[in-house]
């Protein structure tokens, strides 16, 4: 999975230049981290207590990397480029920030995406606009290029950056969006954002053999089924991020905020795939707030009612999981619940919570959470297998194939190979 993600530099002292150049040389030396474009440099009067003179800059990365361990990755860039701790806006060696990553939406005290200063701060829009015109604010789904400039005064391009080293690839990525005559609307598959399929397991086999069909974004575990497969737990939640590549939860198991806390920091350690899974208690959400301080995704979990889920999403969760199989099994309404959650979230886009239906058990509720809009839906391997299958399509299959015994000389692969050898001469 590859995210497109701008980053904002910006030097306020000793060789600033410099050390612009070094941070981009060093962006594209990361793992998982390519620079597919680079920004010119641009002069900016100080804000706040810093005296000297800005240069600032942005490039734009192509990576494989979650925001959470992007941005980790990021800071110790600038502890090495000699950035120091220092008062809010004060003078500072470098100052590296995720403007945007993909269309995410976090609200933690580390981890603010895409950034609050964005579109009132000349000296980060202009530059990200250079970078990225194509990309999407999350938060307004419009390119940056159709927003307006803020306005900021003695803001002035005054060098380059270093080009990217992946160039080639920014062709590939960074192509400005398909113009369509006045009056045809974008095609709906580049408007919607994709549903995100998690599989509701611990179960290695089934995780490799589901993320082979291609279609796996992430895994959901709970203790129940961590402990339907035995085995050491941190080394199974281990593997499976190393499978999987994207977001793993895991369940914290303590009932106070300072457990909950204590073990949601400890598990986020573990791979920076991991999602803490905090239950939705008292105790749960003030755990949220914290972890999602400490720029740690969270998924609040056991959500049965939408007042719930609002109050997550204000405690800064990543992901409210409702449990719609469970609401259908004591004769509720599971469906339901997902959609109203869906529908306050949409009213409050900046809340930046991602819908993430659990408890599915057959087809039919993945086809029902998709029409309500869920941004993920978690659900157990046999589940998965079922959506494959209509008995319409077998039967379709078994006719062609039938038929095509009929037709003389139907090996492919010969056939094709011979065409295009004739053709070639
Ligand atoms: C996932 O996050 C949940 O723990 C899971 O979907 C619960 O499913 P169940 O109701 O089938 O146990």
């Amino acid at each position: 999975m590859s995210t497109l993600a701008v980053v904002g530099l910006g030097s306020s002292l000793g060789d600033r230049a410099r050390t612009l150049a070094l941070a981009v040389r060093a962006m594209d030396a990361m793992e998982g981290v390519d620079v597919v474009a680079t920004s010119r440099v641009y002069r900016s009067r100080p804000m706040g207590p810093a005296r000297g003179h800005f240069l600032n800059a942005a490039v734009a990365v192509q990576t494989s990397r979650s925001a959470r361990d992007l941005l980790g990755a990021l800071k110790s860039l600038e502890r090495r480029l000699g950035r120091r701790p220092s008062a809010r806006w004060s003078d500072r060696a470098i100052d590296i920030d995720i403007l945007l990553f993909g269309r995410l939406i976090r609200r933690g005290r580390e981890l603010r995406l895409p950034h609050p200063g964005l579109l009132d701060r000349g000296f980060a829009f202009v530059p990200a606009v250079e970078v990225a015109p194509a990309a999407v604010h999350p938060v307004l789904g419009l390119p940056l290029a159709s927003l307006p400039v803020p306005l900021e005064p003695g803001l002035r391009p005054v060098g380059v950056l270093p080009r990217p080293v992946a160039g080639l690839v920014a062709r590939r990525y960074l192509r400005p969006p398909v113009q369509r005559a006045p009056g045809i609307p974008p095609s709906p598959r580049l408007r919607s954002r994709t549903m995100k399929f998690f599989l509701d397991t611990a179960n290695i086999d089934e995780i490799r053999e589901a993320h082979s069909w291609g279609i796996i974004d992430g895994v959901t575990t709970n203790p129940s089924l961590i402990a339907r497969e035995g085995g050491d737990f941190i080394e199974t939640i281990a593997q499976i991020c190393d499978i999987v590549e994207g977001p793993v939860s895991a369940e914290t198991v303590a009932m106070d905020a300072d457990g909950i806390i204590r073990e949601g920091r400890l598990l986020a350690q573990v791979s920076p795939h991991v999602v803490v899974k905090v239950p939705l208690t008292m105790e749960g959400l003030k755990a949220t707030r914290a972890l999602s301080d400490d720029g740690i995704d969270v998924n609040v979990t056991l959500c049965f009612q939408p007042m719930q889920a609002l109050m997550a999403a204000k405690a800064g969760a990543a992901y409210i999981s409702p449990f719609l199989g469970r609401l259908d099994d004591i004769a509720s309404d599971g469906v339901a619940l997902v959609e109203q959650i869906v529908a306050i979230y949409g009213n409050y886009p900046e809340l930046g919570t991602e819908v993430l239906a659990a408890s599915i058990r057959h087809p039919q509720h993945m086809t029902a959470v998709a029409l309500a809009g869920a941004d993920v839906a978690t659900l157990p391997f046999a589940a998965l297998k079922k959506m494959i299958h209509h008995p319409l399509t077998d039967s379709g299959l078994a006719r062609f194939l039938a038929d095509w015994d009929g037709v003389p000389d139907n090996d492919v692969t010969a056939a094709v190979e011979r065409y295009l050898a004739k053709r070639q001469g």
